[in-house]
């Protein structure tokens, strides 16, 4: 068990950088999967086995700068939770129109105008969603978590796909990416046909191009308040 300084730090980072896709709680739903029952969590004693999930980030989630001493303590904090014997009343979800929206407009401003506007292309986005917390969820991962469509998320049809360029003896060959790992990418070409290459080090050379990148690399520098202070802005552009 944590002492309270830890569960002190633990509380607060988790709060800045996991909450908003983990939850208050821990158990999921906004993104990220419930973090108390992962093996992970499990089998975690203090950190070890989170630091590389959170350094390294896991599918559709982003990659982490804390350092060791930053994630024992997150992990501190999370291993404080019962794992069964949950208390729904103990922890009332946090509502989401909390924010100010005219705090959210600035920081829309400062942080997304140079890559949209609430005039072009998110255009009405406020009156596409009922449920706020779609909204918020739908700007923060356009993709949707776990790849998936769900929590409001944009079905990927909308999304520019994630493509990739193989150059290989013959030429450069590009399509959308289906695949990737260390030893094989598979592309699917204009047509629908599927290509197969193996991939050995940086041979052939593969060059991925994810257009959320620069969008889901902000997922970092948000807080909470941000967050809720965009999504309450948002919600006004109708
Ligand atoms: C932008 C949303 C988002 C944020 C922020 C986020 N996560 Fe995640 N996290 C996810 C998603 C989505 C997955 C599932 C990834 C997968 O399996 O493809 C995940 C998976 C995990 C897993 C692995 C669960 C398993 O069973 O494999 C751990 C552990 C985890 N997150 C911890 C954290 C911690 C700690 C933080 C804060 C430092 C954090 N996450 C921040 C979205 C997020
Ligand atoms: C560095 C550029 C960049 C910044 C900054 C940025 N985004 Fe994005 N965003 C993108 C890209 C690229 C996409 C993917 C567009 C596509 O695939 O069609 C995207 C997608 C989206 C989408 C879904 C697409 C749509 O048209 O509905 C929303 C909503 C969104 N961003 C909101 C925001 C908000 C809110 C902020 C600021 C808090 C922000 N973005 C900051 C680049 C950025």
């Amino acid at each position: 068990m944590a002492d309270a300084a830890t569960l002190d730090r633990g509380k607060a980072l988790y709060g800045v950088h996991c909450n908003f896709c983990h939850g208050s709680d821990a158990r999921g739903g906004e993104g990220g999967p419930n973090l108390l029952r992962t093996e992970i969590l499990l089998k975690d004693m203090k950190g070890e086995l989170l630091l590389p999930v959170v350094r390294n980030g896991k599918g559709e989630m982003p990659p982490f700068n804390l350092n060791e001493t930053q994630v024992a303590d997150i992990a501190g904090f999370l291993h404080n939770f019962p794992v069964a014997g949950y208390d729904a009343s103990r922890n009332p979800p946090p509502s989401i129109l909390v924010g100010d929206s005219k705090a959210g407009e600035v920081y829309f401003a400062k942080a997304c105008a140079k890559c949209h506007s609430t005039s072009g292309d998110l255009k009405g986005i406020g009156a596409k969603f009922s449920d706020p917390k779609q909204l918020q969820q739908y700007w923060l991962m356009p993709g949707g978590g776990r790849g998936g469509f769900g929590g409001g998320a944009a079905p990927p049809s909308l999304l520019k796909p994630v493509t990739v360029a193989v150059t290989t003896g013959s030429g450069v060959i590009e399509g959308r990416l289906v695949r990737i790992d260390d030893f094989i990418v598979v592309l699917a070409e204009a047509d629908g046909s599927q290509r197969t290459f193996t991939r050995r080090g940086d041979t052939p050379k593969v060059v991925v191009n994810e257009p959320l990148k620069p969008h889901k690399e902000l997922l970092r520098v948000y807080s909470d308040d941000d967050i809720h202070n965009v999504t309450s802005y948002l919600v006004t552009v109708k």
